[in-house]
């Protein structure tokens, strides 16, 4: 069961548990955080697993002060004036990443852009301290709601995680409102803790609302990772000019032929398989191989989200969705 400690004798348990790749769940000001370190392949995965998500959504990176956002992700002048306005504070901004960047690729799933907000409190002096990102989605279980006391997610996640830090009730409540820059004008992609209308009095200009062609709705992003190669799953024999993506350690037919292979896991460790998918499935893409074929991949624990993914990847590609 997880332990629950207040937010003063927390920080440090916190860091070791961050720093050992584990997750820990944490108060912001808009509801409870389950936090991994955003450059630990490992600690991403646990997040996913620890929720029982069923699909790799991308996360929002949580970031200290103004510095960390900008090694993160480049900031266009609209985005810049809302940070500066409302960080800390309950807002989220989609923004092209910086190449290098070190976030690994679990928390953006595969896309080249992130959503980067700055908490209040005890979040933000916790990523101070790691020096480093963390990459966290409300802390409930899938399908469940965001938990807003430290009980609450307790209640929901405490067999799965080891430490929930206790600030109290969070103050708003709800979620970040998210917004994403389009040209010269925003996108609100998820209303929440800030209203849209006090982020358009900020920067004089509506709000673009609603899902116009290539707008991603929140949680149910259409702009999955998309590779140009075609995707082929459960192989079980290779076929001349495919690349190949295995696990574990039973290979498929004819896979010395394969034009390039890469295993998820060696060990069949679906945790290791999910921190590695989104980074190899971009290098057999690169590879210039036509078609990737996929070794059949259990569907238990993180198996389904990363079959999710696989399958998206594999379905008949529709142009009409853009892979922003
Ligand atoms: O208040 C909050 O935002 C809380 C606290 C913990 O910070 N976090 C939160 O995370 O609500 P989560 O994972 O439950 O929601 C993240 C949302 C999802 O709707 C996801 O689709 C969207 O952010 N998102 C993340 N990256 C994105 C991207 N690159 N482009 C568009 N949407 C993105
Ligand atoms: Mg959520």
């Amino acid at each position: 069961m997880a332990e629950i400690l207040a937010v003063g004798e927390a920080m440090e348990p916190a860091l070791v548990l961050l720093e050992g790749g584990d997750v820990v769940a944490i108060p912001t000001e808009t509801v409870y955080g389950l936090a991994g370190d955003a450059t630990n392949g490992i600690g991403v995965a646990r997040i996913f697993e620890a929720k029982g998500r069923p699909r790799f959504n991308p996360l929002i990176a949580h970031v200290a002060d103004m510095a960390m956002a900008q090694r993160i992700a480049s900031f266009d002048p609209l985005s810049k004036k809302l940070a500066l306005a409302f960080w800390p504070g309950p807002l989220t901004l989609v923004l092209p990443q910086r190449p290098g960047n070190g976030i690994h690729p679990l928390v953006t799933a595969g896309l080249d852009t992130i959503a980067l907000r700055m908490p209040r409190g005890f979040g933000g002096d916790l990523i101070a301290r790691l020096g480093r990102p963390l990459a966290a989605p409300s802390a409930n279980s899938s399908g469940k709601i965001s938990a807003t006391t430290a009980q609450a997610v307790a209640a929901d996640l405490g067999a799965r995680i080891k430490l929930v830090v206790d600030g109290g009730a969070t103050p708003v409540g709800l979620e970040s409102t998210i917004v994403k820059a389009e040209g010269e004008r925003l996108r609100l992609l998820r209303p929440g803790g800030i209203a849209a209308g006090e982020i358009e009095a900020a920067i004089g200009i509506d709000l673009l609302r609603g899902g116009a062609a290539g707008v991603e709705a929140p949680g149910m992003l259409a702009s999955h990772y998309a590779p140009g190669a075609a995707v082929r799953l459960n192989a079980r024999a290779i076929v001349e000019g495919e690349a190949l993506l295995g696990f574990g350690d039973q290979r498929a037919e004819g896979w010395r032929g394969a034009t390039a292979f890469l295993n998820l896991s060696v060990s069949g460790d679906l945790r290791e398989a999910a921190s590695n998918l989104f980074a190899y499935m971009q290098d057999l893409d690169r590879s210039g191989a036509r078609t990737i074929a996929v070794e059949p991949i259990p569907f238990d624990g993180l198996g389904e989200a990363i079959n999710d993914r696989l399958s998206r990847a594999a379905a008949p590609r529709d142009n009409a969705q853009p892979s922003t």
